[in-house]
């Protein structure tokens, strides 16, 4: 496509990174809709920037999904990182046991030794029952970490595709449909402004908290997704960005 005769990929990344105010833009050649080679290497990639995004001391948030998990299985390890933190960003979501934050923070901290904390608070409680779960010392403890990580990192998705594999219930998806949602990330629903329309009731980080993060890096690819990717960009408080290349042109046409 013209898009691609016109721009190298550092190009590309430049054209990103001033379109979406972002302080870095990581590209991987390809489509990761087509190829899972082109997801690894896009998985490979955020653990990069991952590791050298971080300082002795700090706390990680990693959400779910199956682009973490990839970025996970490929983090680089060099020295031990006992000083480090990782924790679940958000309890449940209903996701499979593989692509669950949990599942992604206990092995990034196996992997590079550093510490870790769990979040045991399944999806669907009751307003109640959630209220004396968050008041669990042991509960609190890890919320309250999670919610002041310095670092945190992210998937986005379609939230049509997100909300299914979630199992939204047929009228909250219409009601988002209604409502003009695009794009989930942390458990949020986006419109194509970046505004929140909904959002899926579990205990961890807030939107406050990712206003009040240090670092946010967001990775995602694949065409399908590059209208999300632009949609979470607008909310506006990612800083890095890594994708691959058919995802930041569609996102770019999505401007
Ligand atoms: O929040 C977004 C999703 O976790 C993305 O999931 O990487 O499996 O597409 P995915």
């Amino acid at each position: 496509p013209l898009v691609k005769e016109l721009f190298g990929l550092s190009d590309l990344e430049k054209a990103m990174r001033e379109a979406f105010g972002l302080s870095k833009v990581v590209i991987v050649p390809g489509d990761s809709d087509e190829s899972d080679h082109v997801k690894r290497e896009m998985g490979r990639a955020g653990g990069r920037v991952l590791r050298e995004s971080l300082s002795r001391g700090d706390v990680v948030a990693v959400m779910g999904g199956s682009t973490m998990a990839r970025m996970a299985s490929q983090f680089p390890v060099s020295a031990p990182m006992r000083d480090n933190w990782f924790v679940p960003a958000r309890g449940g979501l209903g996701e499979s046991v593989d692509y669950q934050a949990n599942t992604i923070a206990a092995e990034l901290a196996k992997l590079t030794s550093a510490r870790y904390r769990m979040l045991h608070v399944p999806d669907h409680l009751s307003e109640e029952a959630y209220q004396t779960i968050m008041q669990e010392p042991n509960v609190k403890e890890v919320v309250d970490m999670i919610r002041g990580a310095r670092i945190v990192v992210h998937g986005i998705g379609d939230a049509m595709t997100m909300a299914r594999r979630r199992k939204v219930g047929p009228d909250t998806m219409e009601e988002m449909k209604r409502e003009g949602a695009l794009a989930e990330a942390f458990g949020y629903y986006f419109d194509r402004n970046g505004q929140v329309v909904h959002r899926m009731a579990t205990a961890g980080l807030r939107l406050e908290d990712i206003e009040a993060a240090g670092v946010v890096i967001g990775i995602a690819g694949g065409r399908s997704k590059g209208e999300a990717i632009s949609s979470v960009l607008r909310f506006g408080h990612d800083d890095i960005l890594v994708t691959d290349e058919a995802a930041a042109e569609e996102a770019l046409r999505h401007l």
